[in-house]
This record gives C-alpha cells, structure tokens and sequence, in this order.
C-alpha cells in the first residue's frame, strides 16, 4: 500500500516536472492562429481571440520600421517597438522584434526582458555589446560588433549595447515572445513607483544616502 503511494507520488511529482519544463517558455498555439481581440476584456494569459473569419491580411501588418527613432534624449537611443501591441496576429506566436536607433555614443542601458531571449543584428555602424551572467560568476560576455553581425542576449540576463562608431547606429533584433517585457535596471531599482526606501537602497549599493536620493530624482 505504501509502495503505491510512493509511486503516485513519483508519476505526480514527474508530471509536475514535464508541465514545468513545458512552460518555461510560450505555449505552442492549437490553432493557425488567434489574432488578439483589443476589444475583449476578458484577462487571459496572453490576448483572446478573435473570429477568425474575420482575419485580414493587416493582423499580421506593421508599417514604419523604416523610419529611424528619435534619439534626442539623455542615453542617445530609441527603440521602436513591433510585437503583439503593434501586430495582433503575433499572440500565440512566441516571436517580436524591435529596431534600435543609436545617436553617436548612444547607449540602450542596461536591461532585461524577463520573457525572451534575443537575437540583434547591426544594420549600420558598430556597437559594443554585452551581457552579464548569473550569480555568483556575474562574468561580462562582451563583444564589437560590426554591419552584419549577430549576436544573442539569453533570455532574463541583464544587457546593454553601445554606439561606438562616429555615425549613428541601427539594429533590428528579434524576441522570442509575442510580449518580451522590458526591465530597465535603474528605473526598476530607483525609479519604482512608489520608491524603495532609500536605506534599503543605500544598504544594498554601498554608497551615501545623497547619492541613492540623487538617483532617485534622476529615474
Ligand atoms: C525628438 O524628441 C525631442 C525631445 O523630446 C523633440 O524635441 C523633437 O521635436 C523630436 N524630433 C522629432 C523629429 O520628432
């Protein structure tokens, strides 16, 4: 009897296993698609469907990512968003993209996207790019990269890239999530909403009150 129990138990604990596995990433869509209903409101992981006999071709459109961002702002840079905001037909699709403007020495601050990983390519200019691994290596993976290359920003890990060419800068990247989630470090840590207090933050950077208020009025 006892050995029973142990052994539902096992077969339970490993179907708890395989699900968990499975969704580590986006669930794979039953059905060709599910163009995102903006007028439903009902809350569901991802966006509701909407009739499918009412699909057309502009679901699945988006015009623009020929037109470059405007950088004039404090970092130099400027990403233009395209996922399932822009295009409805990407829910249940697993996949986005963004195109990143760059002024000289523009910077794309560091950052994670808790639901995807990316792949960049440069279209014009060179950065320098990097990403940091987990605790408690925190190794920087860091690389130059030139028109044409590629490069990959594991999904969660904390990245930034750089315009360290005299023109401006373009690249295109894709994500793998239909809604990849954007945390941008120094806003998330000094500029949440309502703040952290400012001891809990002086304590975790080990620097002067003044300098943790200094950076909270700046984010
Ligand atoms: C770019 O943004 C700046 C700052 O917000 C603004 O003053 C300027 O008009 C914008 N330029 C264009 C072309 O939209």
């Amino acid at each position: 009897m006892l050995a029973k129990a142990n052994h539902v138990l096992l077969l339970s604990l490993t179907i708890t296993f395989i699900f968990t596995i499975a969704f580590a990433f986006e669930p794979s869509p039953l059905q060709d698609f599910c163009i995102a209903d903006s007028t439903s409101s009902a809350l569901v992981n991802g966006k509701v469907c909407k009739d499918p006999m009412l699909t057309q071709a502009n679901d699945f459109f988006f015009s623009g990512l020929h037109l470059p961002g405007n950088t004039s702002n404090f970092l130099g840079s400027r990403v233009t968003p395209v996922n399932v905001a822009q295009i409805p037909g990407l829910n249940t699709l697993g996949i986005s993209m963004v195109r990143i403007d760059y002024a000289p020495w523009g910077l794309n601050a560091p950052h994670t996207h808790p639901r995807a990983t990316e792949i960049l390519t440069v279209l014009e200019g060179s950065l320098q790019v990097g990403f940091v691994t987990s605790n408690p290596e925190n190794r920087l993976i860091s690389k130059v990269l030139q028109k044409g290359d590629v490069f990959v920003f594991p999904i969660g890990l904390v990245h930034f890239q750089r315009n360290i060419g005299h023109g401006n800068a373009v690249a295109l990247a894709a994500l793998s999530s239909q809604n990849p989630g954007v945390i941008s470090i120094a806003n998330a840590v000094f500029g949440s909403n309502p703040p952290i207090a400012s001891d809990i933050l002086t304590n975790a950077f080990q620097v002067d009150k003044n300098v943790v208020e200094r950076l909270q009025t700046i984010f």
